[in-house]
Parts: C-alpha cells; structure tokens; sequence
C-alpha cells in the first residue's frame, strides 16, 4: 500500500542553524524558511536527489513539536512520510487493521499542498508516521 518515501522530517530547536548544516556542511539544496502555522511548524525543504528532508522548528505556543525537542533538546528524526493513492481508502485499511490513526482521523493539507494524516508511534515500530496522497 504504501509507496515512495516523500521525505523524512527532522525537528530541530534552531532553525537557522539547522538549514546551514545542510547547506554549508552538507552541501544540500536548501528552501527559505516556509511557517506552517495549521501545523505549528515552521520548514526548511532540503531537496535530496531520491527525497526530501523537512528540517521542522516550532511556530507559535502550542507546536506538536515542542514536547519531542523538550525530550531532544539537539533535535532528531521526527517523522517519515510515504506516499499513498488514495489517502482515505489507505486510513480505512489501516483502521481495519487496527491502526491508529492521530487527530480526527480526516486528512488535513500538509506541507505540499496535498492531504496527510499521520499514525500513533506505537502501532509502527516507535515511528511516527505521516501518510501523504501522492
Ligand atoms: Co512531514
């Protein structure tokens, strides 16, 4: 079901700095800064030749974000995102399996302009993962 990984999201407790590791250190391709402020977040796209890295640091007072840098104070993976076809039938499977699904379970716009939702941790390995329509 799942298909292509879209990116791999990376929280980190400054921005700036974070972007100019992958730029400067790296030598990555970097986007500007880009607020998500439905989301809480504020993005750096790294564009990868096979994917993308989403460099993420709060935005605003209430981040879903801001508990995971209380716990990673230097940052850490924060989510991997892979691709669906159809992201309601891919949430009606995965509830049938017994997966949980965050939130109210509808598909939200995500980063790219397209719906995500994301899955609870615990149901995949200690991962959290978002599910994106391609
Ligand atoms: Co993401």
């Amino acid at each position: 079901m799942i298909g292509r990984l879209n990116h791999v999201a990376i929280a980190v407790p400054d921005l700036e700095r974070a972007a100019a590791v992958y730029r400067d250190t790296l030598g990555a391709e970097v986007s500007a800064p880009v607020p998500l402020a439905e989301h809480g977040v504020t993005t750096v796209f790294v564009e990868l030749p096979n994917t993308k890295l989403e460099l993420i640091a709060p935005l605003g007072e209430s981040s879903p974000i801001a508990r995971f840098l209380a716990r990673n104070p230097d940052g850490g993976p924060h989510h991997v995102c892979y691709e669906v076809d159809d992201i309601r039938a891919a949430r009606d499977r995965l509830v049938e399996e017994g997966a949980r699904v965050l939130g109210d379970g509808e598909p939200r716009i995500g980063a790219h302009g397209k719906p995500v939702l994301f899955l609870h941790p615990k149901d995949f390995c200690g991962t959290l993962i978002e599910i994106e329509q391609a």
